[in-house]
C-alpha cells in the first residue's frame, strides 16, 4: 500500500495479540443507548402473543405494557417505537388518529409508567387502513399523496397529545415531514422531534413483520412510494428532503444491505443518522440459529456493530433486549 514501504516490519497482528489489547484498539463499541425497541401492540387484556415470524417477539395488549417498559429501561435501552394494531380497519384508518386508539393508550401508559424512557411512534397507515397500503387510495387503487398528508397530520397531533417524544413517518409521501411539522407546532409541540424513515426502499426484508403488524397490502405492492433497492443517489435526494422539511433524525432502512447508503447519509448529513434493522434481517438470524447453523449471539452482535460502524447513531432492532443482555454479560 502506498507509503508503507518497510511492510515486512508493520504487523497489524500484534495489536490482536490479547483481549486486553483488543480492547484498546477497538474502533466500534456497542452499548445499550445504541437501541431502541419495537412494540406492537393489540387490544385486549393480558395478551402477549407470540409473533410466529419473528421468534421471541410478541404482540401486547397496553396492560401489559409497563411491566416491559420496565425490563427495557433497567436494560439502559433508551427509547421504544411502537406500532398498533386496531381493533377494526377502514379506508382512512381512523382508529389512526382516534383519541383512544390503541397506540395513543399504549403512549400514555408508557409514559405513566416510566416517564423517562422516550416513546416514538411509526406514523404510517398500513396497520389501520382495510386495503394495507400506506396512504388513501383513488378509485384505480393508486395512493393519493396530499390527501395521504392531511390524514397524517391528524395522527401525529393525536400522538404528540397522547405524549409520543418522537414522531417517526414511514409512509414515504412527498412533503411528509414538513406537513408533520407544521401540524405540530400549530398545535403548540414544538419539542416533539421528527424521525423521517427518509431513505426508505420496496423490500422484501420487511415480510414478517407483517405479520406482527397485520399490515400486508390486500393487492400489488408498495413500489410506488418506497425505493427502488437500486438507487443510492435517489436515497440521498429523499435524505436532503427531508433535511430540508426539518427532520431532527435521519432513518435508513433497512440496514445490512443498506450501509452504503447509512454511510453516505451519516458522512454528508448533520443530523443524528438511524438504521432500521429490520424484521427480516431479525427473522433470517432467527431461522439459522434455530437449525444450528450459526451462532446466534455473534451473528446479531457482529450486525448491530456493523450497522454502527457504517454510521448509525441509533438502531432500531428487535435484537435490542437480547443484545443489551449479551453486552452486560
Ligand atoms: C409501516 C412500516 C413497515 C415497517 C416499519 N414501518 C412495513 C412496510 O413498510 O411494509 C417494517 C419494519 C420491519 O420489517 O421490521 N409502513
Amino acid at each position: 500500500m502506498a507509503g508503507y514501504t518497510h511492510h515486512a516490519s508493520l504487523r497489524p497482528r500484534r495489536l490482536r495479540a490479547t483481549p486486553t489489547l483488543r480492547r484498546m484498539v477497538r474502533e466500534t463499541v456497542l452499548t445499550p443507548d445504541d437501541f431502541i425497541y419495537p412494540l406492537f401492540v393489540v387490544h385486549g387484556q393480558g395478551q402477549q402473543r407470540p409473533i410466529g415470524s419473528m421468534p421471541g417477539q410478541h404482540q401486547w395488549s397496553v396492560d401489559m405494557l409497563p411491566r416491559q417498559a420496565e425490563e427495557i429501561a433497567s436494560l439502559g435501552i433508551p427509547a421504544v417505537i411502537l406500532f398498533g394494531l386496531p381493533a377494526a380497519k377502514d379506508a382512512i384508518g381512523s382508529e389512526n388518529f382516534a383519541e383512544d386508539g390503541i397506540v395513543q393508550q399504549a403512549i400514555r401508559t408508557l409514559k405513566d409508567a416510566v416517564p423517562e424512557l422516550v416513546v416514538i411512534t411509526d406514523v404510517c397507515m398500513c396497520e389501520y387502513t382495510d386495503h394495507g397500503h400506506c396512504g388513501i387510495l383513488d378509485e384505480r387503487g393508486y395512493v393519493v399523496n396530499d390527501a395521504t398528508l392531511e390524514v397524517l397530520q391528524r395522527v401525529v397531533r393525536s400522538h404528540a397529545e397522547a405524549g409520543a417524544d418522537i414522531v417517526a413517518p414511514s409512509g414515504m409521501m412527498d412533503g411528509m415531514v414538513a406537513t408533520i411539522r407544521q401540524a405540530l407546532d400549530a398545535d403548540g409541540a414544538h419539542n416533539t422531534a421528527i424521525m423521517a424513515y427518509a431513505a426508505k426502499f420496496a423490500s422484501g426484508f420487511y415480510g414478517p413483520f407483517r405479520e406482527a403488524a397485520d399490515s400486508p397490502p390486500a393487492f400489488g405492492d408498495r413500489k410506488q412510494y418506497q425505493m427502488d433497492p437500486g438507487n443510492g443517489r435517489e436515497a440521498l435526494l429523499e435524505v436532503a428532503l427531508d433535511v430540508a422539511e426539518g427532520a431532527d433524525i435521519l432513518m435508513v432502512k433497512p440496514a445490512l444491505p443498506y450501509l452504503d447508503v447509512l454511510a453516505q447519509v451519516h458522512a454528508r448529513f448533520d443530523r443524528p443518522t438511524a438504521a432500521y434493522h429490520v424484521s427480516g434481517e431479525y427473522a433470517m438470524v432467527k431461522a439459522a440459529a434455530q437449525n444450528g447453523w450459526i451462532d446466534e449471539r455473534t451473528v446479531a452482535l457482529e450486525s448491530l456493530t456493523a450497522i454502527k460502524r457504517a454510521g448509525a447513531d441509533m438502531i432500531v432492532t428487535y435484537f435490542a433486549k437480547d443484545a443489551a443482555r449479551w453486552l452486560k454479560a
